[in-house]
């Protein structure tokens, strides 16, 4: 027999031989937007460590939304920055609060465009944590009223979807049970089921303003040398209701998609948070690498490990080259 037998340059050769047998395929329908607002008319305040991006007042936020939807993104995750944090979260789960006037100035303006909120305390508190401080800890049980409040509030004001992202023990079971008891039984719930405690946040903190005054939040964020307890972690999550889950960050965590969409029937979301953005974007700006190719091979490499939805900074730029 000649050598070699199996040639898989064959079907290398060509780009459309290429495209024929290529394995996993990207779609802007599957892309989640991240939006911060702030209050007032007009502001676009760029963020200094996310190039491209910017804390934007509402009207502003809507033209982007706009855009997204033009571009056929999937949809759009809100954060909010309020004028006054306390001790207490209150902007959280305000009806007028800002995320809350943002769901419905959105809803308005382009109705058919998926709007996911982040339900979490950190933007909201005067201490930049998660949850209720009591003593020096964050408090666990007392929390979960304050969560679910917020994300009562925002269904209430239209989001399609609610992401609670605090790491909250039991806070999934208690935002469903809140949901349902407000005739909210259709909301879905798509939890940060398996939430590291990441460096890589950082220049979100910046972006949210949410930096925590004192101590970390690794007594509530999971430890990223841990494998096996994101597994129980997104188990708990489920059972508790979760409909949707994310894994976040996730250029880091390719083998916890890879082991949840092995193990879960439930669509798995990953979030490719600030820094994996930032860090793609400083090495673009320094003529390091190139923005098109290390982008659009970051996001692959997400969906190939098993994320059917990808949370992320690059949204509009990737849909623009598909
Ligand atoms: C809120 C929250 C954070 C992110 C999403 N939701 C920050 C944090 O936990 O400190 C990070 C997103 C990003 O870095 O892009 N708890």
């Amino acid at each position: 027999m000649p050598f070699p037998i199996h040639r898989p340059r064959r079907l290398r050769r060509t780009e459309s031989i290429r495209n024929l047998v290529r394995e996993t395929r990207l779609h802007p329908s599957n892309f989640i937007y991240p939006l911060f607002l702030v209050a007032g008319e007009g502001k676009n305040k760029p963020i200094s460590s996310m190039p491209g991006v910017s804390q934007l007042s509402i009207d502003q936020a809507v033209l982007e939304c706009e855009e997204a939807k033009r571009l056929g993104v999937g949809g759009v995750i809100l954060f909010g920055i309020p004028e006054h944090k306390d001790e207490l979260a209150s902007g959280a789960y305000d009806p007028h609060g800002i995320v809350q006037q943002g769901v419905r100035a959105i809803k308005r303006a382009v109705p058919d465009l998926l709007v996911v909120t982040d339900v979490c305390n950190c933007e909201y508190t005067s201490h930049g944590h998660c949850g209720m401080i009591v003593g020096n800890e964050v408090d666990n049980d007392a929390t979960l009223d304050w969560l679910a409040k917020a994300a009562v509030s925002h269904a209430e004001a239209g989001a399609d979807i609610v992401a609670p992202s605090d790491m909250m023990d039991g806070r999934v079971g208690a935002i469903r049970d809140a949901l349902d008891a407000t005739g909210y039984q259709q909301t879905p719930i798509m939890s940060y089921a398996a939430k590291y405690a990441s460096g890589f946040y950082g220049p979100f903190r910046e972006a949210a303003e949410s930096t925590p005054q004192f101590g970390d939040r690794r007594g509530y964020q999971m430890d990223p040398p841990n494998a096996r307890e994101a597994m129980r972690e997104i188990e708990l999550d489920i059972d508790e209701g979760a409909d949707l889950i994310i894994v976040k960050p996730a250029m880091a965590y390719l083998d916890i998609i890879a082991a949840a969409r092995d193990r879960f029937e439930v669509p798995i979301a990953a979030y490719q948070v600030s820094g994996e953005f930032s860090m793609i974007m400083a090495a673009v700006q320094n003529g390091w690498i190139d923005k098109d190719r290390v982008m659009m091979e970051s996001l692959i490499a997400i969906k190939r490990a098993g994320a059917s939805i990808i949370i992320n900074y690059f949204a509009k730029d990737a849909a623009r080259l598909l």
